[in-house]
């Protein structure tokens, strides 16, 4: 069988891929493997004949647990897993399956594009502005969202290296099945780095390799787990004597236990005052870094695809007006404030202190009993979500329930 555009249907996964890349190869030889013509080649292939009319995925899965007659496979820990579809020289395809991935907002060494084989993901775009390399590893400046949509099933998005390509990506489906046609490598591309929003970009191969770092948080752990009184004076020592970029390490792996024992401020003091300007933005980056932990950690335990679809746009959406586009982007037939009223509704659970939406407890310093928070709760989102008569002229206790919403994972719904 034939599309219309003269490409066959096929049947078997590899004879699919086989004819994609040598598609891809063919095309891009004619333009002499230029690095700049490689996106548009690779997206107009899979545009052309997406994977996502063309190959079947339980078929494609089954032929290559059966099918020994395949392109050599990588080690590579990214994906879950990686399969090595299609391999030259200069390119290869990929197939990426995710079960519950988020990727960090990251930069590529490599060109190619991608395409939504099944599945859907939330994509946001950045650019990273005013850079200010501090080393060739860490550089601080400022990241800005340039687009956030939903890629529904069947989209291709070329990638190209180092800046001009910024982006993440939220999984929403279980699996989500993404297929990526890319170089190798593209020289002087690198480093890949990861970006810590709002300021902060990182090498993390880099960040990886550096044992002598590692070992100093197990060892900080170590303090952490014997509860050490001399944890927070110990830390200050650190952030005091090395550098910026372990200081800023030693900040991100040890902010959550050096809030939790009330000496957070104390400490970041202690780097600002060392680093002066150039520690402008970590106090922000550190706090949106933890922020996104909560809520990777939260996803972990929360199945149903719409409330990770909530999920999703609490994390990736800078406020309440995208958080709606998308919204109405996929569920066009519902309001989208009465869409995230419902899932607060389902969301809400007991806690040892009260009812909570998420990461947001009843405050206990209400008194009021556990029958009723629910419905409080929900008013007060309620109000946020309507662009609200002023928090001030919200009864009371409303408005400290709002206060603690604000101050949850929630409260972009209130920016
Ligand atoms: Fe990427």
């Amino acid at each position: 069988m034939w599309h219309g555009l003269g490409w066959p249907i096929y049947r078997f996964m590899k004879s699919y891929f086989d004819q994609l890349g040598r598609t891809v190869q063919k095309r891009w030889q004619q333009k002499n493997f230029s690095l700049e013509s490689f996106p548009e080649i690779a997206s107009s292939a899979m545009v052309e004949s997406p994977p996502s009319e063309s190959v079947d995925l339980e078929e494609m899965i089954h032929e290559f647990l059966i099918n020994d007659d395949q392109p050599f496979q990588s080690q590579s820990g990214f994906g879950q897993p990686e399969l090595v579809a299609f391999n030259h020289s200069r390119f290869y395809i990929r197939i990426l399956f995710w079960l519950e991935g988020t990727t960090d907002v990251h930069q590529h060494e490599f060109s190619g594009a991608f395409h939504v084989m099944s599945g859907s993901s939330i994509h946001a775009e950045y650019e990273f502005e005013t850079a200010h390399p501090v080393t060739p590893y860490l550089s601080v400046g400022d990241l800005q969202m340039k687009k956030i949509a939903l890629l529904e099933t069947g989209r291709t998005v070329p990638i190209s290296s180092g800046r001009r390509c910024i982006h993440s990506l939220f999984h929403l489906d279980m699996p989500s099945v993404t297929v990526v046609i890319r170089t190798h490598n593209d020289p002087g591309t690198g480093p890949q780095f990861n970006y810590l929003p709002p300021h902060v970009a990182i090498d993390p191969i880099h960040a990886g390799s550096d044992a002598l770092m590692m070992r100093r948080k197990q060892l900080l752990g170590v303090l952490e787990t014997l509860g050490d009184p001399e944890y927070a004076e110990r830390v200050c020592e650190m952030v005091e004597s090395l550098d910026f970029e372990r200081g800023f390490h030693t900040l991100l792996h040890a902010m959550e236990y050096l809030q939790a024992l009330g000496e957070w401020e104390m400490v970041l003091e202690v780097f600002q005052k060392k680093h002066g300007e150039l520690a402008t933005g970590v106090s922000a980056t550190l706090g949106e870094s933890l922020r996104r932990d909560v809520i990777t950690r939260m996803r972990s335990y929360i199945e149903e695809p719409e409330h990770r679809f909530f999920l999703a746009l609490l994390m990736n959406a800078p406020n309440r007006l995208e958080i709606f586009t998308l919204i109405s982007a996929r569920f066009p037939n519902q309001g989208p404030a009465s869409v995230i009223l419902a899932w607060a509704e389902e969301l809400i659970e007991p806690t040892d202190f009260g009812l909570a939406i998420l990461d947001a407890v009843f405050p206990e310093t209400l008194d009021v009993p556990i029958q009723k928070q629910a419905e409080m709760l929900l008013a007060a989102l309620q109000n946020g979500l309507e662009g609200g008569a002023a928090a001030e002229s919200l009864p009371g206790e409303l408005e400290e329930i709002q206060g603690v919403l604000r101050a949850s994972s929630l409260g972009v719904l209130f920016d």
